[in-house]
């Protein structure tokens, strides 16, 4: 357990992406004590020697969000070996756009998006929670997207996952306010990252920075703001409940023509 006065730590997941990155090198500036987890082991270890070099602290805990066991294992240790956190950030998240001729036998899909997006964030939310609420403050953010809202043809597995997140999220935020722990949900835009690349290109026009994504993050964490999204998403949102079945049909269009526009490098 913690010293009595030391610092609550901040629990960041996909700290080694691009949004996760960047959003952790922004806290190591407030000196932050961070608890980095992503799967990949060396590229935790590099970045928390950046937060270190920044003045933050880092704890790094590799751990694979579809690993049930030892999700549950992580979301134990961290509050025994460092107190409740006082926020966590769940920024890990895997992608896959694809058509549904070609789903057609991949229920696969399914499970490693579930698994990375809702099933692990979940269980680890669900095992720090404890620990929050005895504390009586705190705040989970989670990244999610327009798609969990919005259903987009191509991308039902990752809408799917996010918008189980979001759905869960939503419904435990009355009680887990009244234990003093807020819930922050955050819909990001297109950034700039690997996880867009395989659609979008490197630099995809109009997409955000990873640093900008960033600065969304702190600002909707800072703010505690319960819901922070685009005003297009919201509307977004809002077609698609009152005119579902045109509504994804123009999301596929304009989709089709997005990937087009958006990509800089040339390929169609
Ligand atoms: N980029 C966009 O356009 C965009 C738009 C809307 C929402 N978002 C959301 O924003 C968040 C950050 O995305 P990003 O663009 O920064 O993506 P990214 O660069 O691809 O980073 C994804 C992060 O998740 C981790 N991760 C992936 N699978 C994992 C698993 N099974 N277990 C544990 N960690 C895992 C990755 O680390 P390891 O590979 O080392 O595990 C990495 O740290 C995601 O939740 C994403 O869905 C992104």
């Amino acid at each position: 357990m913690s010293s009595p006065g030391a610092r609550a730590p901040i629990v960041l997941t996909g700290a080694t992406g691009g949004v996760g990155a960047a959003l952790a090198l922004r806290l190591a500036e407030r000196g932050e004590l961070l608890v980095l987890t992503a799967r990949d082991e060396t590229r935790l270890a590099a970045l928390a020697d950046q937060v270190r070099s920044r003045g933050g602290s880092a704890v790094v805990h590799p751990c694979d969000l579809r690993d049930q066991p030892a999700v549950e294992d992580l979301a134990a240790r961290i509050p025994a070996e460092l107190g409740a956190p006082a926020a966590v950030l769940s920024l890990a998240g895997h992608s896959i756009r694809r058509p549904l001729a070609d789903t057609l036998g991949r229920p696969h899909d399914l499970v490693r998006l579930t698994g990375t997006n809702l099933l692990g964030p979940a269980t680890l939310i669900l095992g720090l929670l404890g620990p929050m609420i005895s504390a009586g403050r705190g705040r989970i953010l989670a990244v999610t997207s327009a798609t969990a809202r919005i259903p987009a043809p191509g991308w039902a597995a990752y809408g799917a996952s996010k918008a189980g997140l979001d759905s869960w999220l939503r419904a435990l935020r009355p009680e887990a306010a009244a234990a003093g722990v807020g819930i922050s949900i955050l819909e990001l835009p297109l950034v700039a990252t690997s996880m867009a690349e395989p659609v979008y290109g490197t630099a995809p026009r109009g997409a955000l920075r990873p640093e900008q994504a960033a600065e969304r993050v702190l600002r909707c964490l800072d703010r505690g703001t319960d819901l922070a999204s685009p005003a297009w998403a919201r509307l977004g949102a809002v077609l698609a409940q009152a005119a579902p079945t045109l509504s994804a049909r123009g999301v596929g269009l304009a989709g089709r023509f997005a990937e087009r526009g958006l990509r800089r490098d040339g390929r169609r």
